[in-house]
């Protein structure tokens, strides 16, 4: 690893400042108020709402403590992982994400065209009950969402599944704090998840890099989906784009934290009241990093567009409605390159 690969250097205006965080930078929210409860009045969490409704726009992101997720489970599911990265190569590869499955591990992911220093174990979070839908261009190409499950570590499947269900009810209490947020009644989202949702849990590891001025863990980009739900390690390495003054802002590790940022999806439905942020992944020369995001993914049949009750003729919808499972598939099939919601501007 001593030579510099020209694979994974980022161009210069995108290389990473190797400086101490200095700032709190996101917004770090309790919620306790509402984590064992149903939101059955909303007006006695209107601080709450608020606060998620501030955070939403000024940042894209926030973290949130006294989420409810078993902080066990968490360390289980950490400790799963860096046991599956800690084999070698050649078994890890055992368990390779192909053309034709969503769950998987690879190493040679790109973004915006520059190699990312990580290794990856996707695992699609529910077994779909809807037939495959195939692109257009790949008539004969049926996707498979899932595939068999690594054999290491063992209860490997059992851990992430228990740890899927737990943090899928925070994603759910997420949805209700933002639709509260945005005017809406709380169930709003819902329909789009309850049935065939495409949603996955992501195993990242990030190697120690011998020239983190020059790499990316992961290069900038938004993510797609509706939310995010990532559990970062005690590494820092998190960036987000600040709105207010285009500044990378590196998120403060906080310990059992959640960060959650907001998607394409959501600023979509939301027609721009809020928008989905840029950020990126630092690595570091002395420590690996380990991380786990949920993607909270809407039924693969959804049919994404501005919500009519945000739209009127002062404020036209902003995008063409699209349908969320084709998108997911045309992603991946042009290495996530070329189609993102900005194509879909009106
Ligand atoms: C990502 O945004 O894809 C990963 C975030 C992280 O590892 O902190
Ligand atoms: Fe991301």
């Amino acid at each position: 690893m001593g030579e510099v690969d020209p694979a994974f250097i980022q161009e210069l205006e995108h290389r990473p400042e190797l400086y101490p965080i200095e700032s709190e930078g996101i917004p770090v929210i309790d919620l306790s108020p509402i984590i064992h409860k149903t939101i059955e009045d909303p007006s006695a969490i209107e601080g709450l709402v608020k606060e998620i409704g501030s955070a939403c726009k000024e940042w894209g992101f926030f973290q949130v403590i006294n989420h409810g997720v078993p902080l066990s489970l968490r360390q289980k599911l950490e400790e799963v992982s860096r046991m599956f990265f800690a084999q070698s190569l050649e078994d890890k590869r055992k368990v390779s994400r192909n053309e034709t499955s969503a769950t998987g591990y690879y190493d040679t992911e790109h973004t915006k065209n520059v190699r990312d220093w990580k290794e990856v174990f996707d695992f699609v979070a529910k077994e779909p009950t809807f037939l495959p839908v195939n692109s257009d261009e790949h008539d004969e190409q049926v996707t498979q969402w899932t595939n068999p499950s690594p054999q290491y570590p063992p209860n490997f499947s059992v851990i992430i599944q228990e740890y899927i269900e737990e943090v899928e009810k925070l994603a759910y209490k997420l949805l209700e704090l933002i639709a509260l947020s945005l005017g809406l009644e709380a169930k709003r989202f819902e329909e789009f998840f309850i049935k065939d949702q495409t949603s996955f849990i992501r195993l990242n590891h990030y190697p120690s890099c011998p020239y983190p001025h020059l790499a990316l863990g992961v290069g900038r980009h938004k993510d797609p989906g509706a939310l995010t739900i990532l559990a970062q390690d005690e590494v820092e390495g998190l960036e987000v784009k600040h709105k207010a003054d285009q500044k990378w802002i590196r998120v403060k590790p906080t310990q059992d934290a959640y960060i959650i940022n907001v998607g394409d999806i959501i600023q979509v439905w939301s027609n721009d009241v809020y928008e989905s942020v840029e950020h990126r992944v630092m690595v570091n020369s002395e420590k690996e990093r380990f991380s786990i995001p949920f993607f909270f993914f809407p039924a693969h049949d959804s049919e994404i567009k501005p919500l009519e009750e945000l739209i009127n003729e002062q404020n036209l919808a902003k995008y063409r409605p699209y349908k969320w499972g084709k998108f997911l598939i045309h992603r991946r099939d042009t290495n996530f390159q070329k189609l993102n919601v900005e194509n879909l501007q009106i």
